[in-house]
């Protein structure tokens, strides 16, 4: 990684347990995107399905997951390049698959940085940058080596459940 890799031992949380099902609930009506980070580990290829996909800066091009540390893929993907997979509007399957619901089987892509999944809406291929400590989640942070889009409507999760944002609500870039 370029820059400095920061992630530390969990440290124990004493704040907010009894209100975590609200906490979830108040969290849950930040309307996101759906995405799933794919990557070749050790022994095996991984895929997980993420809505705590952020872009974080333009120069570096770097964006952001956050993966829990409970999760098969975390421990793998430190130092390791992934793609982050946006997913289209008829996708939720896909989602489902890597969200530990295994059905819809992947079309694998063989990108240039890492493996990633065919025909999604978007697609950011990226090196990895850093990691930092997020409590029980850690933030990996990649730099962007390649990207694309295609047209259509988004799948979104909102209030703890899928739902799709129509294509003409997208694509508002320039007022950015
Ligand atoms: C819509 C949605 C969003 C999710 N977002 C995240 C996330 O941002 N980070 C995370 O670690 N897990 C997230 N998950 C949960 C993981 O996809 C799920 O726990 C997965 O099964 C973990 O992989 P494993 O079974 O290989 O451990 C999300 C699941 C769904 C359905």
């Amino acid at each position: 990684m370029n820059a400095p890799s920061a992630v530390q031992p969990q440290r124990p949380t004493t704040a907010l347990r009894p209100r975590a099902h609200h906490f979830r609930g108040s969290l849950g009506r930040f309307a996101t995107g759906v995405a799933i980070v794919t990557f070749d580990g050790a022994s095996k290829r991984h895929g997980i399905t993420v809505n705590s996909f952020t872009s974080v800066s333009m120069e570096p091009p770097l964006v952001l997951v956050s993966i829990a540390r409970s999760a098969k893929a975390h421990d793998e993907l430190a130092d390791r390049p992934f793609t982050v997979n946006i997913l289209g509007a008829e996708q939720q399957k896909l989602a489902l698959h890597f969200a530990g619901s295994p059905g819809q089987e992947p079309v694998w892509v063989e990108g240039p940085v890492a493996p990633r999944l065919a025909n999604v809406l978007a697609w950011f291929e990226c090196r990895p940058w850093a990691a930092y400590d997020g409590g029980d989640h850690t933030l990996y942070l990649g730099e962007v080596a390649d990207f694309n889009y295609r047209t259509g409507d988004a799948l979104a999760f909102a209030n703890s459940d899928f739902t799709t944002i129509p294509e003409s609500q997208l694509g508002v870039e320039d007022l950015l």
